[in-house]
């Protein structure tokens, strides 16, 4: 089942003239793990955030269930789970925990369930005993995961994740790629954009080169 889609889009910052995103398609379906590789500066980063609804295309679209995104923001943002490719990007609470909890607060739900969540989802990804840490002294692979706690917490359709394995041990990075492989097996959208080549060794179900802003399908 179709999720988000793709749909020809060419992007440019402002103030360049040089295209970032070429004609870019991409189909991300319902029980599918995605990657999408290529060298730094292929625009890579960019294709995440176009996807997310955080940077607007020049043309082309960017559909979630068939409908365009943008018309059903910010509601839909919840739908969505993006970590940035710098995690200090997305951390502004004072603690681990406050950052982990900020969206469950935002939607107003009971600090009891939240805790148990928090308690949960940092459980799976090996955090308890950053909790009370300040996440701006955390190590390069403390920030990936406690970036990506901060968006599993709340359970997101869709995961779009910028460099997921950046940092990490070769045992933390196997650990994280099969929790993603289970919670695509639950149901879940999820690309991985890396140029890590390791992440091609589990189970992916699609694969796709990022070159200088065209995207190729890889899978054979
Ligand atoms: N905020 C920005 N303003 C202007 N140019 C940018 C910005 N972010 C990225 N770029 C440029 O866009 C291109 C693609 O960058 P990026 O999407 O970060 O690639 P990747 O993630 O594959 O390394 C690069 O040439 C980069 O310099
Ligand atoms: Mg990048």
């Amino acid at each position: 089942m179709e999720v988000l889609t793709l749909k020809d889009i060419w992007f440019r910052y402002p103030a360049s003239d040089e295209y970032v995103l070429k004609g870019v398609n991409l189909r991300l379906n319902k029980y599918e793990l995605s990657v999408i590789r290529g060298p730094n500066g292929s625009g890579k980063s960019t294709l995440l955030l176009v996807a997310a609804g955080l940077l607007t295309p020049e043309k082309g679209e960017v559909l979630l269930y068939g409908k365009p995104l943008n018309t059903q923001l910010p509601q839909a943002r919840i739908k969505l789970g993006i970590t940035f490719q710098d995690p200090e990007d997305q951390f502004f609470n004072a603690t681990v925990y406050d950052e982990i909890a900020f969206a469950l607060r935002q939607l107003r739900i009971p600090e009891g369930i939240i805790r148990n969540k928090v308690t949960e989802v940092v459980e799976t990804l090996n955090i308890m005993h950053l909790l009370n840490r300040p996440p701006y002294k955390l190590s390069g692979g403390e920030k990936v995961r406690v970036a990506l706690a901060s968006v599993l917490v709340y359970d997101p359709e869709i995961l779009l994740l910028d460099e997921p394995t950046a940092y990490l041990t070769t045992n933390a990075k196997s650990e994280l790629m099969k929790l993603l492989e289970n919670l695509r097996d639950c149901g879940k959208t999820i690309v991985v954009v890396t140029n890590d080549s390791e992440v091609i060794k589990y189970r992916i179900d699609e694969s796709y080169l990022l070159d200088n802003g065209v995207l190729y399908n890889t899978k054979t």
